[in-house]
């Protein structure tokens, strides 16, 4: 797939099924993120990948900050929690990791991150898979990110899920480019 035709095309999938990316294809997904726009070369990202069992002890932490969260959780309630780790056979937490930089401020380097997030979803797609992005009170929670081992310099960018779209994609909605780019006439 050539690169306009992935950029065109990619459709964030919210029902994920196996197979997930093989590990030399998301060796491919992974230098595909590292090569995202970062000023000064300051590598601000790193990424957990989460797949088998590991995605249940996420569950748990999903249930457990759930419950931190909202007085009188229902089991159901929790249960719903804990099974959002299982909606893809792979996610890859993307981690946004700054520190203060004299030119590189603190935004410059989490946006570094979402381009992170958003060439793992390209990579993806250009592979065959689906994923989706999503962040959601969870990656938030002070639960979740010492779970996830986070430093007090990280936040989560984003869980992208990963895997094979099951089903029919969604409708790609049609925006006019003209609608949203508009050349600036300098006043004299
Ligand atoms: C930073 C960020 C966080 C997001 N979080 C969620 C989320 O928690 N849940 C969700 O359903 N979609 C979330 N989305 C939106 C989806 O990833 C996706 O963009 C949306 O479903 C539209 O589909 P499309 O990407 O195919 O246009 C998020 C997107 C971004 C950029």
């Amino acid at each position: 797939m050539d690169a306009l035709n992935a950029l065109l095309t990619r459709n964030s999938a919210s029902k994920l099924i196996d197979p997930a990316p093989a590990k030399g294809e998301l060796q491919q997904i992974i230098s595909a993120a590292l090569r995202s726009p970062d000023h000064a070369r300051l590598r601000p990202w790193r990424f957990l990948l989460i797949e088998g069992q590991a995605r249940e002890a996420l569950g748990t932490l999903f249930a457990e900050a759930t419950k931190r969260a909202k007085t009188g959780t229902s089991p159901e309630i929790l249960q719903k929690a804990s099974s959002k780790s299982q909606r893809a056979p792979l996610i890859v937490v993307v981690i946004a990791s700054t520190a203060a930089h004299p030119k590189v401020p603190h935004l410059e380097q989490q946006l570094s991150a979402g381009c992170a997030a958003q060439n793992i979803l390209l990579a993806a797609h250009a592979l065959g898979y689906a994923g989706i992005w999503r962040t959601g009170a969870m990656a938030y929670h002070q639960i979740v990110r010492d779970g996830l081992g986070l430093a007090s310099n990280e936040e989560i960018t984003g869980f992208i899920y990963l895997g094979t779209m099951s089903g029919e994609p969604k409708v790609i909605p049609e925006l006019n480019p003209d609608h949203f780019a508009t050349y600036w006439t300098p006043s004299s």
